[in-house]
């Protein structure tokens, strides 16, 4: 079975409260309960992981190594614009990948307008809420199948 992991940085656990004028008001566990339902339909499945630490993230990458996944959508969120460890772990994984942000990074501070990942990315997805996960899922999906 074909197997797509999703991975949140660091405050995305707090979705649904945070800066909701950035983030909205859906919470990290409907999204990723919205996304479990269309991969199932695909007969897709999916691992969600969310962490507040880098390290906690590149080691959940490296771990793909062992255990692949055939996609990954990723969120940096902050380390988006700091973090080459995470960039160095999924080029090393060699997994393709898609880049989210729910809000348009573009559209906010100059700080927000760099990432370390949208190179190496199959595509970016921002601006768009949490409808961007959805996009990204049926992006992967189309990939998968093609
Ligand atoms: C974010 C954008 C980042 O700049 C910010 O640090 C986040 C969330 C987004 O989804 O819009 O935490 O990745």
């Amino acid at each position: 079975m074909r197997k797509i992991m999703v991975i949140h940085g660091p405050n995305l656990n707090l979705l649904g409260v945070r800066e909701p004028e950035h983030y909205g008001r859906t919470s990290l566990e409907s999204i990723n309960r919205k996304l479990a339902e269309i991969t199932h339909v695909h007969g897709v499945s999916l691992e969600t992981f969310q962490s507040n630490s880098e390290s906690g993230i590149v080691e959940c990458i490296q771990n793909l190594m062992d255990d692949p996944v055939d996609f990954i959508i990723i969120n940096p969120a902050a380390f988006t614009h700091t973090s080459i460890a995470i960039r160095d772990a999924l080029v090393a994984a060699r997994i393709p990948f898609i880049e989210v942000h729910l809000s348009n990074v573009f559209s906010r501070e100059p700080f927000r307008h760099h990432s370390y990942f949208t190179d190496k990315a199959l595509g970016l997805i921002c601006g768009l809420g949490p409808h961007g996960y959805e996009l990204a899922v049926a992006a992967a999906l189309h990939y998968l199948e093609s």
